[in-house]
């Protein structure tokens, strides 16, 4: 099968598209023919190395989520058949999805409906499993509450802005000015301009801050939340960070691979209460191009990669 193969630690180059083995379904899984995979913020790190992202083999696969077809099915699986349309995230510490095929454990991939396309499954899945491990099972956001969602535009960001709105929080989230009219349509109250307005400046009225940017923005989190207060993060804070607050709660999602939490979020889509974030295509053989506009961090919404 033909893939995007990363052949070392480095910049945009780094990656190769090139042939790989096809892989097989073993017991449990299944091999998925993959039309679309989204980009992450995670897989230029993990293509610069450093840190976490260290890989020990080359060449890798990267990419997490994905949506395609069933191609094989491994011995064991009832749930699935050939020809079924499905997506999914690869499991923790697993990648591979900027290919033809992947295998896969069908326990944590869901089916895609057809109101899908298969950029949009694609682009939903981490996104999805993020917002809502972050939003409903970490800081259980509860109506009425006020959430502050840094970076709006972003990928979970986005998800996030709708999901917090559909469960009856206030939503304040920063964005800048060109992306101002699109959180807003995802279903922002309050938009602030990071690059016009501190946005310290709002004072302690959060229950909840999500914070998505990561960097020198965290400090300011901790600045607009009310006593008893939950900060989440999914960004890193500079090396060397202190929390200044004892009065708060600092949560990292714990962000599962699994069937249910997929199925929540096509519950909400098929509600209207989600839609997908919009989309920029690539060809999966123009990966490069689209790390470096994830690199870039201001994006809107997310980066797919058309396989098939
Ligand atoms: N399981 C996990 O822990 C997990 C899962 C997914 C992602 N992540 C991490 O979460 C982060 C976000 O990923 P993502 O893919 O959702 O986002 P993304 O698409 O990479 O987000 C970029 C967005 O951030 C906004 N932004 C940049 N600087 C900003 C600032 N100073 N203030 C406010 N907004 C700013 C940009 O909007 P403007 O153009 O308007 O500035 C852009 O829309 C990444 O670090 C990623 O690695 C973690």
């Amino acid at each position: 099968m033909k893939a995007m193969l990363l052949t070392k630690h480095g910049g945009p180059e780094a990656l190769r598209y090139g042939d790989a083995p096809d892989p097989v379904a073993g017991p449990g899984e299944v091999v998925v023919d993959i039309h679309a995979a989204s980009v992450n913020g995670a897989d230029p790190k993990v293509r610069r190395g450093g840190g976490r992202y260290q890989l020990s083999q080359f060449p890798h696969i990267l990419g997490r989520d994905f949506s395609g077809v069933v191609g094989q099915v491994g011995p064991g699986v009832t749930d699935f058949a050939v020809g079924d349309a499905v997506f999914g995230v690869l499991d923790a510490g697993n990648e591979g999805a900027y290919a033809e095929k992947l295998a896969i454990k069908a326990a944590i991939i869901a089916k895609k409906p057809d109101r899908l396309s298969h950029a949009e499954a694609a682009a939903l899945g981490l996104i999805s499993l993020t917002a809502l491990t972050a939003i409903e099972d970490t800081a259980r956001l509860k109506a009425g509450e006020t959430i502050l969602i840094q970076g709006g535009a972003g990928g979970v960001a986005g998800f996030a802005v709708q999901l917090a709105k559909h469960l009856g929080a206030t939503v304040i989230t920063t964005a800048s000015a060109g992306n101002h009219a699109y959180v807003r349509s995802l279903g922002a109250d309050r938009v602030i301009d990071y690059n016009a307005e501190d946005f310290t400046t709002i004072g302690p009225i959060c229950d909840v801050v999500f914070d998505t940017v990561g960097g020198d923005v965290r400090a300011g989190c901790y600045k607009v939340l009310k006593a008893g207060g939950r900060l989440m993060w999914i960004a890193p804070a500079p090396e060397g960070f202190q929390v200044p607050r004892s009065d708060v709660a600092t949560l990292r999602p714990d962000v599962k691979r699994d069937r249910a939490h997929l199925e929540r979020m096509l519950a909400l889509l098929a509600a209207g209460a989600v839609r997908p974030p919009e989309i920029t295509h690539y060809k999966l053989a123009d990966a490069a191009q689209a790390h470096q506009i994830s690199e870039g961090r201001h994006l809107r919404g997310k980066l797919v990669l058309e396989v098939r």
